[in-house]
C-alpha cells in the first residue's frame, strides 16, 4: 500500500456524495454511469500500474461488473493494485454535542469485512469527522467516541486479515490559523494512537489517513508550502509511532496542485529521516480533473483517462520528492 513512488486512489464516495460530484459536470448519477466512469479510472493502465497501490471502493462498487462482465475488482487487481473497501456508515449527529459527528458502522461489521474479504478487499477505511470551525469544538467527548470507534474498527479489520487505514480528518472547514490545526490534529492523534494501544491494535498492520496540518480555508492568511510541510512533519514526529509503516494523506479540499506541492515538500524535505511512508489516499485531488474531462461522455474517456493519469503520475513524484510546478505545465 505504500510501495515506493506509489498512492492509493480514494474512489469510495458514498451515494450522495458521488451525486454531488457528479452534479457539478451535469451528470445524472445512475449505476451505470457510476459504474462508466469508475470502470474508466481502473482502466488507465498508466496510472494504476505505475503510481496506484490501491483502490478504496464503495459497498456498491466492490459488486460491481464492468461493461464487458469483467469484476471492477478485477479490473484493479489485473492492473496490479489492490482493492480496498469503505466500511463505515458516515458521520451522524453526535449526542448532546451540537456541530459534532461520530462516525457509525460498527453493528454487524465483522460479518461485513468476512463478505468484503471474500469478494477480494485487502484493506479498510474508516473516516471520523473533526470539525473544529466553531468557538467550543472539539470537544474531549468527540475526539473520544471517535478515536474509540477507530480503534474497534481497527481491531476488527485486523481479525479478518484486512489492513485498517485510520482516518481521523481535523477538517479545513473554518477561518482558524495553522496552528490551530496543528494542537488538534496533535491532540487527536496523541487520543488515537493510545486509543490503538489500548485495544491491541498492531501499528505494523495499520495505515493512518490524516489531514496536513494547514490553515482554515477561510483564514486571512494562507500558511506556505514550507511552512504547512514543516508543521505537518513535526505534528507526526510527535505523535505518530516508527512502527507504522506509512501515512498517506487525504486532499481534504486542497486544489489539485496544492495537495501534489505539499506532499512533495515533505517528501523533499524529509524522506530519508523519517520512519514512515509519506504519500496520498486523495479522493478530490486526484479525480476533480478527470471528472472535468469525462463529463458523463464515452468519446472523453481517453481524456478523462489522460487527466488522471497526470495527476496520478504528479502525485507519484511528489511521494519521491520529485515533482516542481514546471512539470504541470508539460502535462
Ligand atoms: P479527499 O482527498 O477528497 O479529501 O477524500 C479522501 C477520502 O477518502 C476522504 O475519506
Amino acid at each position: 500500500m505504500v510501495a515506493r513512488g506509489k498512492g492509493i486512489l480514494a474512489a469510495d464516495e458514498s451515494s450522495g456524495t458521488i451525486k454531488k460530484r457528479f452534479d457539478a459536470i451535469n451528470v445524472e448519477s445512475t449505476e451505470d454511469n457510476r459504474r462508466d466512469y469508475r470502470e474508466t479510472l481502473f482502466r488507465t493502465r498508466e496510472a494504476m500500474e505505475n503510481s496506484i497501490s490501491g483502490v478504496i471502493l464503495f459497498d456498491e462498487t466492490i459488486r460491481q461488473k464492468a461493461k464487458d462482465g469483467t469484476p471492477l475488482v478485477k479490473l484493479i487487481q489485473d492492473a496490479g493494485s489492490i482493492p480496498g473497501i469503505k466500511v463505515d456508515k458516515g458521520a451522524k449527529d453526535l449526542a448532546g454535542a451540537p456541530g459534532e459527528k461520530v462516525t457509525e458502522g460498527l453493528d454487524g461489521l465483522r460479518e461485513r469485512l468476512a463478505e468484503y474479504y471474500e469478494l477480494g478487499a485487502r484493506f479498510a477505511k474508516w473516516r471520523a469527522v473533526i470539525d473544529i470551525a466553531g468557538n467550543d469544538i472539539p470537544s474531549g467527548y468527540c475526539i473520544a467516541t471517535n478515536v474509540h470507534a477507530l480503534a474497534r474498527y481497527a481491531a476488527l479489520c485486523q481479525e479478518a486479515n484486512i489492513v485498517p487505514i485510520v482516518e481521523p480528518e481535523v477538517l479545513m472547514d473554518g477561518d482558524h490559523d495553522i496552528d490551530r490545526c496543528y494542537d488538534v490534529t496533535e491532540y487527536t492523534l496523541k487520543s488515537l494512537f493510545d486509543e490503538l494501544y489500548a485495544q491491541d491494535v498492531a501499528l505494523e498492520g495499520t495505515i493512518l489517513k490524516p489531514n496536513m496540518v494547514i490553515s482554515g480555508k477561510k483564514c486571512p492568511t494562507q500558511a506556505s508550502t514550507a511552512e504547512i510541510a514543516e508543521k505537518t512533519v513535526k505534528c507526526f514526529r510527535e505523535t505518530v509511532p516508527a512502527a507504522l509503516p506509512g501515512i498517506v494523506f487525504l486532499s481534504g479540499g486542497q486544489s489539485d496542485e496544492e495537495a501534489t506541492a505539499n506532499l512533495n515538500a515533505m517528501n523533499a524535505g524529509h524522506a530519508d529521516e523519517l520512519p514512515w511512508a509519506l504519500s496520498f489516499s486523495y479522493g478530490r485531488a486526484l479525480q476533480a480533473a478527470p471528472q472535468k474531462a469525462w463529463a458523463g461522455k464515452a468519446e472523453n474517456e481517453p481524456a478523462a483517462q489522460a487527466a488522471f493519469a497526470h495527476r496520478a503520475k504528479m502525485n507519484s513524484l511528489a511521494t519521491l520528492g520529485e515533482w516542481s510546478s514546471d512539470l504541470e505545465k508539460a502535462g
